[in-house]
């Protein structure tokens, strides 16, 4: 791979080094539009965005640019971390996350007009919409880049770019590696964008779930596609002491039509520290978060437990997402 220019020179940091890349003016809707290449690139950039907050919190890359951060569903760690990723690099953020009863969409504005009418304001938009293709729907109307923060049960891309960058960093590489993922594999939307990312490593997929939260078949089809060692269990303890990454979903409330179900399923694994005894000495435990009740609080303090430092990772990813399109990485 080419050796890339730095963003900053962290001496000098009055005079970023700014040159052009594949990502400028893009749309992120989908993993799928990442080769290996980007994704490299991706978090090259994410790292370096790392470096410099930590040594000095926030440059002025993208001063002078407007984000309209617009979020139709809650939010807190993805709204809260793009808007953290605008403002240490210099640019503004119109934040419509109070839920969309404060804006026009409650006098019956349609998200076609909604987001023309963002795009006369801002330079980049994220959006979170409850309908599966909204994120595709925003960007056939704009003219500028939309950023998809999840369409419904569909596709949360930025979350599993900051997932793949979370096992690079904790674990050094991905490959060879063993990824459980547990939970609501149904209706979880960061489980179907990360598994789709998994398919273009060498990994082993194991998938963990009630029966009526198995993976769609349409992402499993993939899996099966891509010819990748993969098994189904109801039963954690069927892969723990394999696993080298444990990603931990919640039951998804919201997408059930009927709530006895959820009320069936939603208790159905707690990863305890008697579980962790069982697993490897070197693995993590990863979740999207919110979590309400997967992960005992007691496992908070065991070294293998990721997933504040994964939260924080969101910051760094969505910071080269943001640089990237608007040009300026
Ligand atoms: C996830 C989401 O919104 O899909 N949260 C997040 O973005 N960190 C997971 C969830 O809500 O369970």
């Amino acid at each position: 791979m080419e050796k890339l220019k730095p963003l900053f020179n962290l001496d000098d940091l009055k005079a970023p080094v700014l040159s052009g890349n594949g990502l400028t003016g893009k749309d992120i809707l989908s993993v799928g539009q990442f080769d290996k290449y980007t994704l490299d690139y991706i978090f090259t950039r994410a790292k370096e965005m790392q470096n410099m907050v930590e040594k000095v919190g926030g440059v002025d890359l993208l001063k002078g640019k407007v984000l309209a951060c617009m979020f139709y569903e809650p939010s807190t760690r993805t709204s809260s971390s793009f808007i953290a990723a605008m403002e240490r690099l210099g640019g503004s953020v119109i934040p419509i996350t109070q839920g969309v009863q404060f804006s026009s969409v409650s006098k019956g504005e349609t998200l076609a007009d909604s987001i023309k009418v963002l795009e006369q304001y801002a330079d980049v938009i994220v959006l979170r919409h409850p309908e599966i293709g909204s994120a595709q729907v925003a960007a056939d109307s704009a003219s500028v880049p939309v950023l998809n923060a999840g369409d419904g049960p569909g596709e949360h891309p930025t979350q599993a770019l900051l997932d793949l960058f979370t096992i690079k960093e904790e674990l050094g590489s991905l490959d060879g590696l063993t990824v459980s993922m547990v939970g609501d594999l149904r209706y979880g939307r960061t489980v179907h964008s990360l598994t789709k990312l998994l398919l273009k490593y060498n990994v082993k997929l194991r998938f963990v779930s009630p029966e009526i939260l198995r993976l769609p078949l349409t992402v499993m089809n993939q899996v099966i596609d891509a010819g990748v060692d993969v098994r189904e269990t109801h039963d954690v303890s069927d892969v723990i002491g394999n696993t080298d990454v444990l990603y931990v979903t919640r039951v998804q409330k919201e997408r059930f039509t009927d709530l006895q179900q959820y009320e069936e399923v939603k208790d159905f694994y707690v990863i305890t520290p008697e579980i962790m005894e069982k697993a490897k000495e070197k693995m993590v435990v990863m979740h999207p978060l919110p979590r309400v009740g997967e992960i005992d609080p007691a496992i908070d303090s065991d070294p293998r437990a990721a997933y504040f430092r994964q939260a924080r990772n969101g910051m760094y990813i969505r910071m080269a997402l943001l640089a990237g399109v608007l040009g300026r990485a």
